[in-house]
């Protein structure tokens, strides 16, 4: 492993040309989801032999970048996202950005990255916060999207791990991510594309995960879907997840289930969050594996009451409809407050500062 100082400090560029505070409170106003950037960017540099150096933030700006760059080519990326939140008395804070860190590390490995730690990562985080605090919405709901990537840069053709590459994180003013409201999104079942197999990428958070669902994600849009759920590649018989969210299921005696970890799956730091609430409450919660076949079933028989999406972009969001080749299926939801609705309150109340954390997962920026 690379040895770098922990919280080591990021040098300050501050934007000359920051946007003016009445055209940001105007590109605040109703943000489509990552479209509006604030002024600043956080950036640190590696290479092998060197290690991780020069951490900054500097102006946000397009990056000069050889067009024979590894990560032009052959994909070597990978991504996390997380949000920092407005409390009331204006304080700014993240939400559990250790577990990003850890998951950025776990990709990193995957694609033969170097791994940033935990210290760096969060002080890349904390130091763009702080630097565009002022982008940090107050309203309900609302929140600063934060996007760290890192990429390969070497220029190179060869199909082997980049000796150079640069960590970049961005942020984003955003609202809600899905819209479908509290009546819910339609999730087309796709049975001809898969998004992960056993030794593949699928948990880890890298561009071709992505590239791949966009065709399938493009099928859902034709059949008037939103999104689309994936089943397991070796069966195609199991649900595994969303394009971009973990899936869970509500049963009518309370019980939860949600496809386990297998390797395929992004282990989602919101589905994380809400098993722990949910066992907090005394629900039983199950993870395993989940056939389409005992979804269609449950829901038609009133077995089982809900099926929700959860991520960091969207939080928790309903699922009113399943569709595929075969099936229309409505899911009904429950009679009175559903798991959803609970969740989506139980997470946000922590991550707005309206509730205690018993789990020590808000960190304080600003
Ligand atoms: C494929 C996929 N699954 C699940 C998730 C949810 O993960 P998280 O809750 O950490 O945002 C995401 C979003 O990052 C994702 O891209």
């Amino acid at each position: 492993m690379e040895t770098s100082a922990p919280l080591a400090s990021f040098t300050v560029i501050p934007n000359r040309r920051a946007v003016a505070d009445e055209d940001r409170a105007a590109l605040m106003e109703a943000p489509v989801f990552g479209k509006v950037f604030t002024d600043h960017m956080a950036r640190v540099s590696w290479r092998d032999g060197e290690g991780w150096r020069d951490r900054r933030i500097v102006p946000l700006a397009p990056l000069a970048l050889h067009p024979g760059a590894a990560v032009l080519h052959y994909a070597q990326q990978v991504f996390e996202g997380l949000k920092a939140y407005r409390h009331e008395d204006g304080s700014v804070w993240l939400f559990r950005p250790e577990a990003n860190a850890a998951r950025m590390a776990d990709s990193a490995r995957r694609m033969a990255l170097p791994e940033l730690d935990e210290g760096d990562f969060i002080a890349a985080l904390e130091s763009l916060v702080t630097a565009d605090q002022a982008w940090v919405p107050e309203e309900p709901g609302a929140s600063l999207y934060l996007r760290p990537v890192m990429i390969a840069t070497e220029a190179s053709l060869l199909v082997q791990p980049a000796n150079e590459v640069e960590f970049l994180v961005t942020a984003s003013p955003v609202g809600a991510y899905m819209s479908g409201g509290d009546a819910g999104v339609s999730i087309w079942v796709s049975r001809s594309y898969h998004r992960a197999i056993a030794g593949g990428t699928g948990e880890a958070k890298t561009a071709g995960n992505y590239a791949a669902s966009m065709a399938p994600q493009a099928e859902a849009k034709a059949h008037g879907c939103q999104q689309v759920l994936f089943l397991d590649a070796k069966k195609n018989k199991f649900i595994e997840e969303l394009g971009g969210m973990n899936v869970v299921v509500v049963r009518a005696d309370g019980s939860v289930v949600t496809p386990r970890l297998t390797g395929t799956i992004l282990p989602g730091v919101t589905r994380d969050s809400i098993l722990t609430l949910l066992r907090d409450s005394g629900r039983s919660v199950q993870e395993r594996d989940i056939p389409l076949a005992e979804i269609l079933a449950g829901v038609e028989s009133g077995e089982i009451v809900e099926v929700f999406a959860c991520g960091t972009a969207a939080v928790v969001t309903p699922i009113a409809r399943l569709v595929s080749d075969d099936f229309d299926l409505a899911v009904q939801g429950p009679e009175g407050e559903s798991v959803a609705a609970e969740m989506l309150a139980g997470l946000t109340d922590i991550q707005y500062g309206r509730a205690e954390d018993p789990h020590g997962w808000m960190h304080r920026v600003v």
